[in-house]
């Protein structure tokens, strides 16, 4: 199993600029990754093969071994709570910002209990909590945007790209939280038992990012 690398990689966004990355590092895949059903793909390097998971789940993968490496997000990463994960690579993708957001005027200090909705349960209660405030925190999968619309919710925690989503909704940034790019990951007993291919790829993708 030495000479085996699972790379866990997600549909979607990242994907489309993640495989030209892979390409440049000698990496390509054997039959188009975006298109296919399957959810493992050989790749031209024998014993190297791509899995197509959800991004969420990414870090789990890579955590428990299901996956040597990963490319997720690091929206996805600071919601992780593990921390059996090494990260050593900014791969500069999918750039956007983690933000608290909420009609123009919302105060996050306001007194009493506010209600935040959010995909990011966990990244939204360290916020909070690092300065002092406990929130009721709403889970939600998607469209964050319509809950302080609807009064469901006085502010959102969600990512912001372009930041057209807010303003067609009539919402505005009120504090950043964190810089969003895609990371590459590892599995820590892989770095140690595979090393050297690992090592070998981050250093192609270093190159292939410029970065060497
Ligand atoms: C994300 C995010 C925002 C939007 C931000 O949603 O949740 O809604 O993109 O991008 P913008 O600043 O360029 O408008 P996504 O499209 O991933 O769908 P989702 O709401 O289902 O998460």
């Amino acid at each position: 199993m030495k000479d085996t690398l699972s790379i866990a990689l997600t549909k979607g966004r990242i994907l489309a600029d993640t495989l030209p990355l892979l390409k440049a590092a000698g990496i390509v895949p054997a039959e188009d990754a975006t298109k296919t059903r399957k959810l493992q793909v050989d790749t031209n390097q024998e014993g190297t093969k791509l899995l197509l998971v959800r991004a969420s789940d990414v870090p789990a993968y890579v955590e428990y071994g299901g996956a040597d490496v990963g490319v997720t997000g690091k929206d996805v990463l600071l919601e992780h709570t593990g921390d059996r994960i090494y990260e050593p690579l900014d791969l500069g993708l999918g750039r956007c910002q983690l933000v608290l957001a909420g009609k123009p005027g919302a105060n996050p200090d306001a007194a009493g209990r506010l209600r935040v909705a959010t995909k990011y349960p966990e990244v939204t209660r360290r916020f909070f909590a690092g300065r002092g405030k406990q929130v009721e925190v709403i889970k939600l999968y998607g469209s964050m945007e319509l809950a302080p619309l609807t009064g469901m919710a006085d502010l959102i925690v969600d990512i912001v790209e372009t930041g057209s989503t807010l303003k067609a909704n009539g919402l505005v940034v009120l504090e950043p939280i964190a810089e969003v790019s895609a990371r590459l990951i590892v599995n820590r007993a892989s770095m140690k038992m595979k090393h050297r291919k690992i090592h070998k790829l981050v250093d192609q993708l270093k190159i292939a990012l410029g970065k060497k």
